[in-house]
């Protein structure tokens, strides 16, 4: 299966952000991954409803949809600006929603996609309860709040875990996404465990190659 790509514009020049995400775009990506972080639940701090607004019109116009990570605390209060900010996918964590169903539920009234996602130290298994209600499951293979992290290597076997769990569910359509440290190197080893979304950051975004080069080498890595 083909694998789908998910820049982080988070490791873009963000000086000319709107240039790069139309690189990535004419590069031929599957999504543009926008991760939000708040200082509290990550202690960095990044993009919020605004930046995904002015995105939108552009990842419309394109048709690559925009999956946006939520490391935040409580998300609850700001879905609804989101959504309406042009989120396709809404990707929340599990250590910051009490009441996950309610949360997805909320994001999937809202007409859009629902993810979850886990920290690297989070167990699968507080995933089995909430798989049937969500269209993708994003596997943390870094600590979040930074980019340019190494990936850890025991996630792999995390992905092939969740990849048998999700068979073992008949939930083939879930989309398996992994996040962090993603370079030539580490994609194959994701891909082969299952997932079928790689975001990657840094390894898009250098001063190495250009976007497209580097998203050829990506999925040249995993093929
Ligand atoms: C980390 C973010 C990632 C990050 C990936 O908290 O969720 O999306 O930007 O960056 P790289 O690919 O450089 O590890
Ligand atoms: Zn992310």
């Amino acid at each position: 299966m083909r694998i789908k790509i998910a820049p982080s514009i988070l490791a873009a020049d963000l000086a000319r952000l709107g240039e790069q995400v139309n690189e990535a775009i004419a590069a031929g990506v599957d999504y543009l991954h926008i991760d939000v972080m708040d200082g509290r639940f990550v202690p960095n701090l990044t993009f919020g409803v605004p930046v995904i607004a002015a995105l939108s019109p552009i990842a419309r116009q394109a048709g690559t949809p925009l999956d946006v990570h939520l490391m935040v605390e409580n998300p609850d209060p700001l879905l609804d600006e989101y959504v309406r900010a042009g989120s396709d996918i809404l990707t929340v964590h599990v250590e910051t929603c009490p009441h996950l169903h309610r949360t997805i539920q909320r994001v999937k009234e809202a007409g859009i996609q629902a993810g979850v996602t886990l920290n690297p130290a989070t167990p699968i298994s507080t995933l089995e309860e909430i798989l049937p209600y969500v269209d993708q499951v994003l596997v943390m293979s870094v600590n979040p709040g930074f980019g340019e992290q190494s990936y850890i290597s025991t996630c792999t076997d995390k992905v092939a875990r969740l990849r048998r769990m999700l068979d073992e569910h008949n939930l083939t359509a879930v989309e398996l996404e992994v996040d962090g440290g993603i370079t030539p190197e580490t994609a194959p080893l994701a891909a082969q465990a299952g997932a079928t979304i790689l975001v990657a950051g840094s390894a898009i975004f250098n001063k190495h190659s250009s976007v497209a080069e580097n998203v050829r080498a990506l999925r040249a890595a995993c093929s």
